[in-house]
């Protein structure tokens, strides 16, 4: 019983720990890796607007191109600007120590990031930029305080010049994609391109092909699933018959 108790507390308590971690309230987004035209667009976005700074040296070009239905010759026309080849790792040229000269810390590869901070972290930090002239780069970050990132999204959202309100109004509808109470900003000290809508929609996409990437074989792990439930289904009639069919003289 005593044993029991312990392994019944070393299952509970980490799950309980981790469900706790995060101090700063969040938006809410709901990932679907079976929508391409959503990690489609995301995988976009991350190649013109991250990679600059981000690497993601944990997949390779071709599994993305692959995965997400892009023909590959396609891909390497739009989104390969290195030269690199379709089968390589998505490495970067950015040297690490020089980076954290510059931003105060290195940007971190991001294969894994929706492993480490979860995808609710990452869609409300992605929104949560806004402006603060006491930091070097002139923004600070609602969900990642005094953080090193310049607002490179700042041309599409525009710079908030209060501190978002996240994790108060605003989430994505997965199945509709509509954004219900959009506006987590509520003066801006500069426009953006997009509306708050286009742009949490955008954001929803780019998060969307962050937590593709950080557990690339969901989908398929699903559907694998099902073949193997249903197999086990089947297969108890038999093994259930046989057993009959074993005991029947038994008595
Ligand atoms: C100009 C370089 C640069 C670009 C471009 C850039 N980032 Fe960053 N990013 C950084 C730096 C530097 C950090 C580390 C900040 C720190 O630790 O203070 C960072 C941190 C992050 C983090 C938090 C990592 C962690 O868990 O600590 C995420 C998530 C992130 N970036 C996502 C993105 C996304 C998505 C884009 C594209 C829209 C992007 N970044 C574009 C420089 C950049």
């Amino acid at each position: 019983m005593k044993t029991f108790i312990l392994v019944l507390a070393m299952t509970v308590l980490p799950g309980l720990a981790l469900a706790a971690a995060p101090g700063v309230p969040l938006d809410t987004m709901e990932p679907d890796h079976t929508n391409k035209a959503s990690l489609q667009r995301g995988a976009a976005m991350f190649t013109n607007y991250c990679m600059g700074c981000h690497s993601l040296e944990y997949a390779r070009y071709q599994r993305i191109a692959n995965d997400l239905g892009i023909p590959e010759d396609m891909y390497v026309e739009n989104l390969i600007f290195t030269g690199a080849k379709i089968g390589e790792l998505i490495k970067i040229g950015m040297d690490k120590q020089q980076a954290a000269s510059w931003f105060g810390n290195a940007p971190p590869d991001l294969t894994l990031e929706s492993r480490l901070r979860g995808e609710n972290w990452i869609y409300s930090y992605l929104r949560g930029f806004y402006k603060d002239d006491s930091r070097p780069l002139g923004v600070n970050n609602v969900v990642f305080e005094n953080v090193g990132m310049p607002h490179v999204l700042v041309e599409m959202q525009g710079l908030c010049a209060v501190k978002p309100t996240i994790g108060q109004q605003s989430s994505v509808d997965p199945l509709s994609g509509n954004v219900k109470n959009a506006g987590v900003c509520s003066e801006w000290a500069s426009e953006g391109t997009m509306t708050a809508q286009e742009f949490d929609t955008a954001m929803y996409d780019l998060t969307n092909f962050l937590s593709y990437m950080g557990d690339p074989v969901k989908v398929e792990r699903e559907r694998l699933g099902m073949f193997v439930l249903i197999f086990i289904a089947i297969f108890f009639v038999f093994a259930y018959l046989l057993n009959r069919e074993f005991w029947k003289d038994v008595h």
